[in-house]
C-alpha cells in the first residue's frame, strides 16, 4: 500500500524514480510524485492525481527537475482524497524538507495542532504532511538533520516507512521504518530505498531489509544504519533471486494473464525442493518434529485470497490429521480473544509478507504463546522475519493485484503440509500417502492442460460478461473454491457476486435467483457431487443459467450444456482445488476484459495492504 522509491547516485534521479514507480504502481495508483535536490541545494518536486502516466506528462511539460538524488511515491489514499495537493512527496513550509511515506500516523491531528500553534501552515489533508513539517521545524532549531528525523520519529504513533530529503544535503537521503516495509538496495556508485524489491531489479539484487525503528543515511557511496537510539549498526546483505524478466509482462496483455499462465511452473518449483526419497520433506521444519507432534489446534490466519487458501487447508488438514483447524480473518482474529496456547500452531498465509492485519495477528498469537509458521512468497518480508518458521512459496514476483499464482502455490504448500503432519503423527496410511504423491507429480502437467483449453472460459465470458449478479455455489472444498472464484470475479470485473455453500442457498439466498441469474456451480468434490447437482436443478427451475466446473470422469453427470461446463482433469481430491481454481481465474479475467476493466489495477484496491 503506497510505493516508495529513492535514489542517490551520479546520474539524473527522475528517470530512475519513474522507472521504479512503474514497478511499484500496483501498491497504490491514485496519485504519484517525485522530489529531487539539485547539486546546488534546490528542492524541486512534481506530483499529480491519477496514474503514473499523468505525472510523466506533467514532468514532460515543466522545467526538468535537476538532481542526482530523489524520492518518489505512488499513493493509495487514506487521509484526504486523491488530488495533487494530497499526493506525496510532502514538503515543509520553508521548502527545505521533502518526505514520502507509507503507513498511517495515528496522532497526526495532535502534531498538526502543535505545529499550527507554532505558525506552521498546512496545505494538505494528509497525515504524512506532519512528518515533513515536524522534521523541518526541528531542523531549523539546530540544523542537525538526522537528529530532527529522530526527534520526529519519537513523536509519531502509527506505522511508517519514510524517505526524507533535505535541500541542504544534495547527496544524502534518510530512510526509516516501523511496521511498514522498506529495503535498501546497493548499486554501483548509487544506492536505493524501496518498498519492494521489484522496483530495484533493473539496478541491483543486493539488498538489506530494514527492521522496525531502524534509520539509514544513504549517499551514492555509503549507507550507514542506526538503531532506534542512534547507535550505528551493521546490516546483513541479501541476494535476491528474482530476475528482471519475472517482473515484466513478457508479451502478455496483463500481468494477471501472465501469472495465471505461470502457475504450472510456480507450482512445480514449489513442490520439487520438498520431495526427497519419495517423501514430503520440509527442510524449514527439520528438528521441529517433536514440537509439531505436540500440536492440538491449528489456526490459519490471513486476509483476502490467502484466507480462502486457509479455508481449503482447514478442510484438508482436519480430514487428514484429525486436528481441529480454524481459518480466521487476520483482522478479526486479533480482537476476538482467540483460544491460543503453546500447543496451538498458527499458520499465517501471505503473498507479500507485509499485510498489516496479518502481521498484527501474528504478533498477538506470539504474545499468547503460540508458535507461528508462515507461508510467504516474498523472501525477507516482515511476516517471514517475525515467524518462528517460514515456508516460502516459489511463485516469483506477483504484480497483478488479483492473486493467482501465489494462491495456487500457497494451496499446494498447505496440502503437502497436511500430509507431512499426518504422516508425522501416524494419521495417514502408506497407501494413501503414496497415492497422493503419485498424483502430486502429475499436477503441473494437468494444470498446463487446463490452461491450454482456456478458450472454453473465454467463450463463456463473452456470453455472460454483462450480467449484474453472479452466484458461486459448492460444498466442502468446492465451497472454499467458490469464495475465491467469487472474489476474483468481483474484484476485477466489478460485477456483484456471492459465494454460497450450496446447501445453504435454500435458507434465504435462493430468493435472489431469478430468470437470467448466472450461477457458477462447483462440483469437483466427488463425495457431494449429487447433492450439488440437486442444488443446480433447484436454481435452474427458478430460471438461473448455470456454468458448472466438474471433473473429467463426472462430466456426463452434469445437466449443463457443453459450452457451460468447465472440465478439470481427474486428480486426487485434495489436489482438485489447484486445478479447479484455474477456470475460475480465467473466467474472471475474460469477463473483466470484455467489460474493459483495468484488470491489473482494479479500482480502490492495492496489492500490498499495509494499513489496518
Ligand atoms: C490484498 C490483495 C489480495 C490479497 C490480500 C492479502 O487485499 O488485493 O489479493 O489476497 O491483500 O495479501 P497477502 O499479501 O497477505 O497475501
Amino acid at each position: 500500500m503506497c510505493g516508495i522509491i529513492g535514489y542517490a547516485g551520479e546520474t539524473s534521479a527522475v528517470p530512475i524514480l519513474l522507472d521504479g514507480l512503474e514497478a511499484l504502481e500496483y501498491r497504490g495508483y491514485d496519485s504519484a510524485g517525485v522530489a529531487v535536490v539539485s547539486p546546488d541545494g534546490k528542492l524541486q518536486f512534481s506530483k499529480s492525481k491519477g496514474r503514473l502516466k499523468v505525472l510523466r506528462e506533467h514532468l514532460a511539460n515543466q522545467e526538468p527537475l535537476v538532481g542526482n538524488i530523489g524520492i518518489g511515491h505512488t499513493r493509495w489514499a487514506t487521509h484526504g482524497e486523491p488530488n495533487d495537493v494530497n499526493s506525496h512527496p510532502h514538503i515543509g513550509n520553508k521548502n527545505k524538507i521533502a518526505v514520502v511515506h507509507n503507513g498511517i500516523i495515528e496522532n497526526y491531528m495532535e502534531i498538526r495542532a502543535y505545529l499550527e500553534k507554532k505558525g506552521v501552515e498546512f496545505v494538505s489533508e494528509t497525515d504524512t504532511e506532519v512528518i515533513a513539517q515536524l522534521i523541518e521545524y526541528y531542523y531549523f532549531k539546530d540544523y542537525d538533520l538526522l537528529g530532527s528525523v529522530y526527534k520526529t520519529l519519537h513523536r509519531l504513533r502509527g506505522a511508517y516507512a519514510i524517505g526524507v530529503l533535505c535541500a541542504d544535503y544534495p547527496g544524502r537521503m534518510i530512510a526509516a521504518r516501523k511496521d511498514a516495509p522498506l529495503l535498501i538496495g546497493y548499486g554501483d556508485k548509487c544506492n536505493f530505498i524501496a518498498s519492494d524489491v521489484t522496483a530495484l531489479l533493473k539496478h541491483t539484487r543486493t539488498v538489506s531489509y530494514m527492521n522496525d525503528d531502524e534509520v539509514a543515511v544513504i549517499t551514492p557511496y555509503k549507507i550507514t544504519f542506526f538503531d532506534g537510539d542512534r547507535g550505528v549498526i551493521e546490516k546483513e546483505k541479501t541476494e535476491v533471486e528474482w530476475d528482471v524478466s519475472s517482473a515484466e509482462k513478457g508479451g502478455y496483455a496483463h500481468f494477471m494473464l501472465k501469472e495465471i499462465m505461470e502457475q504450472p511452473e510456480a507450482v512445480r518449483k514449489t513442490i520439487s525442493p520438498r520431495i526427497k526419497d519419495n517423501r514430503i520433506f520440509f527442510e524449514e521444519l527439520a528438528g521441529k518434529e517433536e514440537l509439531l507432534k505436540g500440536i492440538n489446534k491449528i489456526y490459519m490466519i490471513a486476509c483476502g485470497s490467502a484466507y480462502h487458501v486457509g479455508m481449503v487447508g482447514k478442510y484438508i488438514i482436519e480430514k487428514l490429521a484429525r486436528i481441529p483447524v480454524e481459518a480466521a480473518l487476520a483482522s478479526e482474529f486479533r480482537y476476538a480473544s482467540p483460544l491460543v496456547d503453546e500447543h496451538t500452531l498458527i499458520i499465517v498465509i501471505s503473498q507479500s509478507g507485509e499485510t498489516l492485519d496479518s502481521m498484527a495477528a501474528l504478533r498477538e498469537a506470539k504474545r499468547l504463546g503460540a508458535r507461528v509458521l508462515s507461508i510467504v512468497n516474498v523472501i525477507g518480508s516482515s511476516i517471514a522475519r517475525e515467524s518462528d518458521e517460514v515456508i516460502y512459496t516459489m511463485a516469483g514476483p506477483e504484480i497483478a493485484v488479483a492473486t493467482t499464482k501465489a494462491y495456487n502455490t500457497q494451496l499446494i504448500i498447505l496440502t503437502m503440509f497436511g500430509y507431512y503432519l499426518a504422516d508425522l503423527i501416524g494419521a495417514v496410511s502408506k497407501e494413501e500417502y503414496d497415492e497422493f504423491l503419485s498424483e502430486l507429480g502429475k499436477l503441473p502437467e494437468q494444470m498446463q492442460k487446463l490452461l491450454d483449453s482456456a478458450d472454453v472460459c473465454q467463450q463463456a465470458a463473452s456470453k455472460y460478461f454483462n450480467r449484474n449478479s453472479v452466484f458461486f455455489i459448492g460444498r466442502n472444498l468446492d465451497y472454499a473454491l467458490c469464495l475465491e472464484g467469487s472474489l476474483k470475479l468481483k474484484e476485477i470485473s466489478y460485477i456483484h457476486s456471492e459465494s454460497y455453500a450450496a446447501g445453504e442457498l435454500k435458507h434465504g439466498t435462493i430468493s435472489l435467483i431469478e430468470p437470467g441469474t448466472l450461477v457458477v456451480a462447483m462440483t469437483t468434490y466427488a463425495p457431494l457431487l449429487e447433492k450439488t447437482v440437486s442444488n443446480i436443478v433447484e436454481v435452474q427451475s427458478r430460471g438461473a443459467e448455470v456454468i458448472s466446473v466438474v471433473s473429467e470422469s463426472d462430466k456426463d453427470k452434469m445437466n449443463t450444456s457443453y459450452e457451460n461446463t468447465f472440465v478439470v482433469p481427474d486428480s486426487h481430491p485434495f489436489l482438485k482445488p489447484n486445478l479447479s481454481v484455474i477456470p475460475l481465474q480465467l473466467f474472471a479475467y475474460y469477463v473483466a476484459l470484455n467489460r474493459g476493466c483495468d484488470i491489473d489495477k482494479p479500482r480502490n484496491l492495492a496489492k500490498s495492504v499495509t494499513v489496518e
